[in-house]
Order: structure tokens, then sequence, then C-alpha cells
């Protein structure tokens, strides 16, 4: 697959994303402002964005507050992501945020950044005094870095973290890919794993992406998005759960676990997944179910401060 068709997936996700928005899964004010309209989609296509969000939320979250924001965040293949901005109304924000995708992404992202007052308003209110630097495809600021890089060459990913971003390697950081390494070869994906479980003594990794893709379900799926044009090159670690926690032991991390999505959806506030089960009617629901079963969030952890990272999961 191409880069700029792998790129272009960026478009689809954030596309739902503001649709789903839109239909009142959750709230996200800034979405619409990178993102020029929304995709309409099946409400079960809606429900797994909403599991996604929240899923990966949570584990966030728990991270934040386990370190007290003393920490970095680090969103691979961020897209048009607007965690940024949701992280600052929530009071949640690290120490240090910063993004990395294809220049071709984040040159446009910067230019959203740049054009939308309230956007460029909400980075200004982090930067204490200091402004906000918007040039080369990249936003600089105290608090938030937009960089971009390819992540299959990790020599030049760290180059910029450190030199440009000024990642400190000691501090806890909490890695997050939603629906990245899916794009990128096990060759390419493992060295970036490896690289950061040896640079980093506190780490945590939150991925999210496909699983079980060798049964019936899942080979009709990556057979649809391949006619699509989309193939998926990392599917291997996608074979089930066992693989996905695989990849991170194997790459040297202390510990990882993985749930599918129908355990993730049944993990969230009850009250809340009651709300957004009455937005819209689904009479799909088998089709809901094996969507939910065929992604997963697994997460790894590389706790040399033992400061308790094993704890951080779902319904802990
Ligand atoms: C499906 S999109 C998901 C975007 C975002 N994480 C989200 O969930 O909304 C995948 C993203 O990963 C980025 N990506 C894939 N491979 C990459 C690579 N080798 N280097 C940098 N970014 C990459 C793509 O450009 C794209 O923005």
């Amino acid at each position: 697959m191409s880069d700029e068709a792998v790129q272009s997936t960026n478009d689809d996700a954030s596309m739902c994303k503001r649709f789903a928005v839109q239909q009142g899964y959750w709230k996200d004010p800034y979405i619409q402002l990178l993102v020029k309209s929304g995709q309409r989609r099946a409400p079960e296509i809606n429900r797994g964005y909403y599991a996604r969000t929240q899923g990966m939320h949570t584990l966030l979250a728990q991270f934040l507050q386990l370190n007290k924001k003393a920490c970095q965040v680090i969103n691979l293949g961020a897209g048009f992501d607007s965690l940024f901005w949701r992280l600052k109304d929530e009071d949640l924000l690290p120490d240090l945020y910063i993004e990395v995708d294809f220049r071709a992404v984040t040159s446009r992202k910067c230019q959203n950044v740049r054009i939308r007052p309230k956007l460029t308003q909400g980075v200004q209110e982090t930067c204490e005094g200091q402004s906000v630097v918007i040039e080369d495809a990249e936003l600089h600021s105290p608090k938030y870095h937009i960089l971009w890089g390819d992540l299959r060459n990790v020599e030049e990913l760290e180059k910029k973290l450190s030199k440009v971003a000024g990642i400190d390697f000691s501090k806890p950081t909490f890695f997050m890919a939603e629906c990245v390494l899916v794009y990128l070869h096990h060759d390419k994906s493992d060295p970036l794993l490896r690289w950061i479980n040896t640079k980093f003594p506190v780490a945590y990794f939150a991925n999210y992406e496909q699983v079980n893709m060798a049964d019936k379900f899942g080979i009709v799926m990556a057979d649809n998005l391949k006619t699509r044009g989309c193939t998926l090159e990392g599917i291997a670690p996608c074979k089930d759960l066992d693989t996905q926690k695989n990849r991170f032991t194997s790459a040297g991390w202390q510990g990882a676990d993985a749930v599918d999505m129908q355990t993730v959806y049944a993990s969230l506030p009850r009250n809340d997944v009651y709300r957004i089960e009455r937005l819209e009617f689904l009479d799909e629901m088998e089709l809901l179910d094996q969507l939910l079963k065929h992604y997963c969030i697994c997460w790894a952890w590389n706790d040399h401060g033992n400061i308790g990272l094993s704890s951080i999961k779902f319904g802990g």
C-alpha cells in the first residue's frame, strides 16, 4: 500500500469521528474545525468509534492521574486527532504532548490550526507567555508539538523527539497508536516497539487495531479493505489477542495484556452506554458484535520505576 493511500486513511477516520460527534456519541467541539465534513456511517460503525475513543481515553486518563500529569504523551500516527484540546478542557494536559504523522498529514493539520482561532488560541493558552510557532508543516509550543516523520525510521524519530520536541526519556511516557501499526509491516513496527522499550524505562503503550483477523469474518474484512485499495501490511500480529500481546513482550516489554472491543464496550460506564444506545436505532446487532470482536486494545508496560503501570487497565 502506498504512503499516500495510508495517509488517506486519516480522512476516513476523522470524517467518521466527526459524524459520530455530530450524532451525539461524545463531545468534541474541535473535530469540526479540523475536518471539513462528517461521513454518514451506519449506527454500528458509530458505536465502534465510540468504544474506540472512550476505551483509549480510559487508559490515558488513568496514566495521567497516576502521574499527576507530570508525564509525556506521544500520539503515533495521530492524524487529525483533537485530543490535545480535549485534554486541555478536562484539565488533564501532561507536561508534553507530541503528535507524529507523515508530512502530508501534519501540513494539513497545521494549516487548520493556523486558520482556526479557537484551535490557535487553545494552544496559545498553554504557552505561558511564549508563542506558538507553526512552520515547515510542524507546530511547536512549550507543551504541544506536531512533528512530521516516518515511524519506520526510528533514528530520525529519535532525533526529532529529543532535539526538536525536547523529550525527556526518563519521564513516564504514554504512547498511543489508533489504527496505525496495522499499516506498518511487522519488520518495521517491531524496531519501533524495541526502540521505545530500550529508550524509555517507564513507558505505557495503548494500541487500538484489528484482531481475530484469521477467522472467516476477519478474512472477509481484510479482503474488503484490499479491494478498496487498503492493504493491511501489518496484519500478522492481528491474528488474535495473544499475537497482539506477544509483539510487545517479544520486543522486550515487561508485560502486556489485551481485550477485544466487546469487552471494552461492556466495561464503559453503563449510564453513558445507555445514553448512546438510544441515539440511533440499530437492527444489525450481530454485525456490531462481529465488528467489536474484530478490534481490540492491547496495552503494554515497562515499569522500571515501579510506579504501578501494570494497574492501568479496563475495569481496574
Ligand atoms: C487510520 S489513520 C488514524 C489516525 C488517528 N490515529 C485516529 O485514530 O484518528 C492512520 C494514521 O497513521 C498514519 N501513519 C501510518 N503509517 C505511518 C508512518 N509510517 N509514519 C507516520 N505516520 C503513519 C497515517 O498517515 C494516518 O494519519
